[in-house]
């Protein structure tokens, strides 16, 4: 029989985060968000251990749109230091954290501060779980969103194997309501897709018609993720829904 939790989302506002607090209610779980528009800042540990308090456990998937690795390194150190320090002092019995496949292949960039975020999670006291995903679905739209010049779209060549947004917040909802268990089977999409035609259709979904060039993006993360090192290992979790269902549910 399940149990119901009271389960704290840190970037509970963001594109996995909203579908993890919908995922914990429909489980019957209380939710509490963490965010800036909620009051409560990570970077600075403002507000964090007041909305912690009666928290049976915190699933952590805020995140920073950067590609500058010391401004990663610093973003995630740091809300990483605020979580874990105030979970124990709320007595939060469990955190469970969001990382990225292949983050120690390409540690570079934005995957420099996941790495960091992992390390320190990792050699903390609290009891803890990291999931590594690989991208969502939904990265098709941060890409086309976040990757321009001036007015113009870009689509970054890399290769990808994306999931929905959707299972990770399930799976990270199960996470949450267990036991803490270190590193888990990393979860993965169903097929491996190509970043810049993800884009593309995203656009056309969406109704954009300008001509979105494909762009070899010249930095250390692009180049690893154009190598394949953001691919998932034979072992990882398959999830179920592929790109193109995405797309065609937009
Ligand atoms: N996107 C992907 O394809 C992907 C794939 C695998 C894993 N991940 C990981 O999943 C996590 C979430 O990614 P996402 O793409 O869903 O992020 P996102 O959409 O950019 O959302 C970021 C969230 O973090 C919150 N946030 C930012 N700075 C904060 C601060 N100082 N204090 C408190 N909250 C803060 C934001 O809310 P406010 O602005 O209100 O503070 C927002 O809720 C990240 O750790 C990322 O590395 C992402």
């Amino acid at each position: 029989m399940m149990v119901a939790m009271r389960i704290a989302i840190a970037g509970g506002t963001g594109t996995v985060g909203r579908r993890t607090v919908t995922a914990a209610q429909e489980a019957g779980h209380e939710t509490v968000v963490l965010s800036r528009s909620h009051g409560v800042d990570l970077a600075t540990g403002k507000g964090l251990v007041a909305a912690l308090r009666g928290a049976d456990a915190v699933i952590d998937v805020t995140s920073i749109a950067t590609l500058n690795g010391a401004r990663a390194v610093e973003f995630f150190t740091a809300t990483a230091k605020h979580l874990l320090a105030a979970a124990e002092s709320a007595g939060v019995g469990h955190v469970v954290v969001l990382s990225i496949v292949g983050i120690d292949r390409v540690p570079h960039d934005y995957y420099a501060g996941k790495l960091a975020q992992e390390g320190v999670v990792a050699a903390s006291a609290s009891p803890w779980t990291i999931l590594r995903a690989t991208q969502f679905h939904e990265f098709a739209a941060q890409m086309f969103d976040r990757a321009k010049a001036g007015p113009l779209h870009l689509a970054p060549v890399a290769r990808v194997q994306p999931v929905a947004a959707q299972e990770v917040a399930e799976r990270l909802v199960a996470l949450a309501a267990g036991s803490p268990q270190g590193r888990v089977t990393d979860l993965a999409g169903p097929q491996e897709e190509r970043l810049s035609e993800m884009v593309r259709a995203f656009a056309r979904a969406t109704g954009h018609r300008g001509w979105i060039p494909a762009l070899r993006v010249p930095t250390r993360q692009m180049r690893g993720m154009r190598a394949g090192g953001v691919l998932p290992g034979p072992d990882a979790d398959r999830g179920r829904q592929t790109f193109s269902e995405w797309i065609a549910q937009l």
